[in-house]
């Protein structure tokens, strides 16, 4: 079936999830963060991320804002880090996250072309529409998906269930992306499309599906559409 509806992961995919620690490590007040920036937004990442797994599996669902705050925590005990000012502004600035630069261009060509567009993501609706306000991308998206509506965290099939029933479209009209191969291989499991945006040149997760296609950023979407 031709693709009608191109889905996106939010965080990591459209948003850059290492900016937060980067641009406070720029900054006088936060100076402590010079050196050690990306292995603090590692360890922070890593850390979220399997936050939502394990609470996922354990039926311990909190909203994503919450194991944002608990992977930080970790990540600068990890790094002798215990700055309450920096932490708070590491915290402010994730609701500020830029969009990576080719990302308004991209969505403005799939709009044009006449397909749906949404986010789908673990983030809470508030830090969604925080995100997506501040990066101007409102225009050029048809839903903002949050899996607060459903109450668990990707890869479960009651998220990605959200996109059929928001768009009325079977799930293999559906172009699901993002930069995380775990959600990609989840995604392609369930029955998307799928596309895994691999800016690292990691390699595959060896899981039980495999991404469709795995690009370095998201410019040739609409060459998949
Ligand atoms: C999201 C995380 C997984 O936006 O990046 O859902």
């Amino acid at each position: 079936m031709p693709i009608t509806t191109c889905v996106f992961d939010a965080y990591g995919t459209l948003f850059d999830v290492n900016a937060a620690a980067k641009q406070a490590a720029a900054e006088p007040a936060h100076a402590a963060l010079a050196d050690i920036w990306p292995v603090l937004a590692r360890d922070w990442r890593l850390k979220q991320l399997q936050y939502t797994w394990l609470r996922a599996v354990a039926d311990q669902h909190c909203d994503f804002w919450q194991v944002t705050q608990d992977g930080l925590d970790w990540a600068m005990e990890a790094a002798g880090l215990s700055d309450a000012a920096t932490r708070a502004r590491l915290l402010e600035l994730y609701w500020e996250l830029s969009a990576y630069p080719e990302v308004p261009a991209m969505l403005e060509t799939l709009k044009s072309r006449g397909l749906a567009t949404a986010i789908l993501s673990n983030g809470s609706p508030d830090m969604l529409n925080a995100a997506v306000s501040s990066s101007g991308i409102c225009d050029v998206l048809d839903a903002v998906l949050s899996v607060e509506d459903v109450g668990v965290f990707k890869p479960h099939d009651r998220v990605y269930d959200m996109v059929e029933q928001r768009f009325r479209c079977d799930r293999s009209e559906v172009l699901f992306v993002s930069s995380n191969g775990w959600d990609a291989a989840g995604a392609a499991g369930y029955g998307f499309q799928t596309a895994w945006v691999n800016r690292g040149g990691e390699p595959v997760d060896k899981l039980y599906a495999k991404p469709h296609h795995i690009l370095s950023d998201l410019t040739t979407i609409p060459d998949l559409c």
